[in-house]
């Protein structure tokens, strides 16, 4: 029997609801046929934007959602993406395939989802290959509410009304794909860059997002944040958000590995490097508290999750992956990590929200699936704006070889908006259950409601089979002695609601 022990009276902060967030590239067929298939398009749509994924995105509140990369971001010209569609430039998409980019999907449409999700608006500028003035009067077309030459243009585009944004993103992985910068040099350029991301509104500021490190590139933090925020004080007002990149390559970047064909040992290399992200997370904070010891800035890790070798037959620039219990199990895993470290990490955005990489939503043609990581965002919803609560869990190393070993159980508990008390758990193990006896200290235990998703470690919805990995009511628990005690199934995560009287 494993100990999981809850202390309602120790919270350990709030869990932004951002730490759910989505990334969406012009890459592949995200943006284009996965969100936006046109006005004109048989599939339903409102004002081009996919009837089917919206409401699907919706289910799952997404919070934030960022564009337009990624690499992308750095060779984006958002003019090219405003104004009457036909007139638009058609570019080369050089990163993601060399398909052609029409621009027809821009500003203007970013703003319509965005409005039509409900979520906020994550906007990642182009430092790499765009100018101040660029940055500077995209930032004036989408947030200034008064008289001025891009307002002007707005409105001439038919939209008088300014916008929000909330994130702006000062270039994106500036030390490869966005420039091949050297920290200090990036540093340099962020503290100039990020002068004309001006804040129209006082009131509701837009938060600079100063581009971090890829995986442990602990020197890019230690030299971005000694030249961006370190004393003088004034530096202080510079940025909100340091940024962090790591994805879950099973067989390392130049092999990947297949996203359906595994076998246990390479279940375990997965799991165990997904996670390796809360090591990257406590040793990126440690440098940032050196010159942020008030926590001024979040860490936003706007790309994580798995990804593998594409799908046998398609593009190998879209980047199109399937999705299985194993990547349930790396959502589960990665979303209880950011929720441990909420004190730190502010946003995190899963890569990418459909039909890239480690997608929520598949879509082929006019028919759409939902992946397992989906149902996985989907129970832990209940954590955004939730309070984290102080947890433990017991647990056992599992695995097949010394360096790929992992704990049989990771959780994270909040309490969530509704008053309930939130636990999730993801079962690390391929083939075992665990018995495990919960207490939640001083409080009598009300009524449970449980949500479990689990099945063979490689199983995947498909188009054929939609329904193949879908979540289920969970009732096999008993309340004893004040105790809440059940049994979580091999290969599974799963969400139990605990009302408290
Ligand atoms: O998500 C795919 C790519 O991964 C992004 O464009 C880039 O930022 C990262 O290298």
């Amino acid at each position: 029997m494993y100990k999981l022990v809850i202390n309602p009276e120790n919270k350990k902060g709030h869990i932004n609801p951002e730490i759910q967030g989505h990334f969406s590239e012009h890459l592949g067929r995200c943006i284009y046929e996965g969100i936006y298939v046109g006005e004109d398009s048989p599939i339903p749509n409102e004002n081009g934007m996919r009837k089917d994924v919206v409401e699907a995105l919706k289910e799952i509140n997404i919070p934030v959602l960022r564009w337009p990369g990624g690499c992308f971001a750095d060779e984006y010209h958002w003019k090219d993406g405003i104004g009457p569609k036909e007139n638009r430039k058609k570019m080369i998409n050089t990163h993601w395939g060399g398909v052609v980019e029409d621009n027809s999907f821009g500003t203007h449409e970013f703003m319509e989802l965005c409005r039509q999700l409900g979520c906020k608006t994550y906007i990642n500028g182009n430092v790499g290959s765009g100018t101040v003035q660029e940055m500077s009067e995209w930032v004036e077309y989408m947030t200034f509410d008064g008289v001025s030459p891009m307002a002007a243009l707005r409105e001439q585009n038919g939209h008088k009304e300014p916008w929000k944004v909330d994130y702006f993103g000062v270039g994106n992985e500036n030390w490869g794909c966005g420039g091949n910068m050297t920290p200090e040099f990036y540093g340099n350029m962020y503290r100039r860059y990020q002068t004309y991301v001006r804040n129209y509104h006082p009131d509701a500021p837009i938060q600079k997002i100063c581009c971090g490190a890829n995986v442990d590139d602990y020197n890019w933090t230690d030299k971005v944040m000694s030249t961006c925020f370190a004393a003088p004080a004034f530096l202080h007002g510079f940025m909100e958000g340091l940024s962090l990149h790591y994805y879950t390559h099973p067989e390392g970047w130049e092999i990947k590995g297949s996203s359906t064909d595994f076998d246990e040992k390479v279940w375990y290399k997965t799991l165990s490097k997904t996670m390796y992200i809360e090591e990257l997370i406590e040793h990126h904070a440690a440098i940032m508290d050196k010159y942020d010891k008030e926590h001024k800035v979040g860490i936003i890790v706007d790309e994580w999750g798995t990804w593998y070798t594409c799908e046998p037959g398609t593009n190998p620039g879209f980047l199109y992956q399937q999705n299985t219990m194993r990547d349930a199990l790396v959502a589960g895993i990665n979303l209880n990590i950011f929720n441990k470290h909420c004190d730190r990490v502010k946003m995190a955005n899963i890569a990418q929200m459909v039909n890239v990489l480690q997608s929520v939503l598949l879509t082929e043609g006019d028919k759409m699936i939902k992946t397992p990581t989906y149902h996985v965002f989907n129970m832990y919803k209940y954590h955004q704006d939730a309070e984290l609560l102080d947890s433990f869990i017991q647990t056992e190393k599992i695995g097949l070889e010394e360096q790929y070993m992992v704990p049989n159980l990771n959780e994270s508990v909040s309490l969530g908006k509704d008053g309930r008390i939130h636990i999730t758990i993801a079962n690390l193990s391929p083939d075992k259950s665990y018995e495990i006896e919960g207490t939640i200290n001083d409080t009598e235990i009300g009524i449970v409601e449980g949500t479990i998703l689990t099945n063979e470690m490689h199983a995947h919805n498909t188009f054929e089979n939609p329904n193949e990995v879908c979540t289920k009511e969970f009732k096999e628990y008993k309340i004893s002695n004040g105790k809440l005690v059940f049994t979580i199934p091999a290969c599974s995560v799963l969400h139990l609601a605990v009302s408290t009287q």
